[in-house]
């Protein structure tokens, strides 16, 4: 491996390129993730049947089915409609639908992970149903939440991979080019691990941290 210095030099610029695309396309995808998400979770947990069930179907559907059956329909699907989409868009919008299936799941638990003595307590006070959501069980259901949400920055991260099977110059596609070019198998795979496992792991650091003080105020 060690003569192998001018493999460095010749493809260290794939890997660069690759992962500023990978770090894009998680934040541009987590994002509208989580607004649709929480849309999702409130119409889930919503006492109107057709919207509950509505969320029901999307995010059993979506998480029941694979994540890179989704990007194809999202990058074909869109050619058969008529517009066009580039294959970084719809990367991001089949990773931001996907995610929002999950994100949803991770807000309806934290909301029904509070007691619901807490309603009653809060309702025979002569509280709303909003304002018992606004100012008792969100702040408690927060703290089960954001954590859940970098965990899912980080699922992102690494699921983002799959996008390389229409092209996206992400890290994973980066290696393929890299293997092609340079008739390694190996190394290749083995660098964008190691950049995968950086990201992921200082991601969870981080995650690791805001837990910690979310928990030390109460
Ligand atoms: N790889 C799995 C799939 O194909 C998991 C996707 C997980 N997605 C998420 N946003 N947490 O469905």
């Amino acid at each position: 491996m060690f003569k192998d210095e001018g493999f460095f030099k010749k493809y260290y610029s794939y890997f660069i390129k690759g992962t500023v695309t990978t770090m894009f396309l998680a934040v541009l995808s987590v994002i509208p993730g989580i607004v649709l998400g929480t849309f999702l979770a409130l119409m889930r947990l919503s006492k109107q049947r057709g919207l509950k069930l509505l969320s029901t179907i999307y995010i059993e559907f979506v998480r029941g089915t694979p994540l890179m059956a989704q990007v194809f329909i999202i990058f074909f699907g869109s050619t058969v409609l008529g517009f066009e989409l580039s294959a970084f868009n719809a990367s991001i919008v089949a990773l931001g639908l996907n995610s929002a299936a999950y994100v949803a799941e991770i807000i309806r638990a934290g909301i029904q992970s509070i007691d619901v003595g807490q309603w009653e307590a809060s309702s025979s006070l002569g509280m709303n149903q909003s304002q018992v959501m606004r100012l008792i069980i969100l702040p408690q259901a927060v703290k089960n939440i954001l954590p859940a949400f970098g965990n899912e920055l980080v699922t992102i991260v690494k699921e983002s991979s799959i996008v390389s099977v229409i092209g996206v110059t992400e890290l994973m596609f980066q290696a393929g080019v890299v293997q092609g070019a340079s008739f390694k198998p190996f190394l290749p795979i083995a660098i964008v691990s190691l950049i995968y496992f950086v990201l992921t792991f200082t991601l969870s650091r981080a995650v690791n941290y805001y837990e910690r003080k979310l928990s030390i105020s109460g």
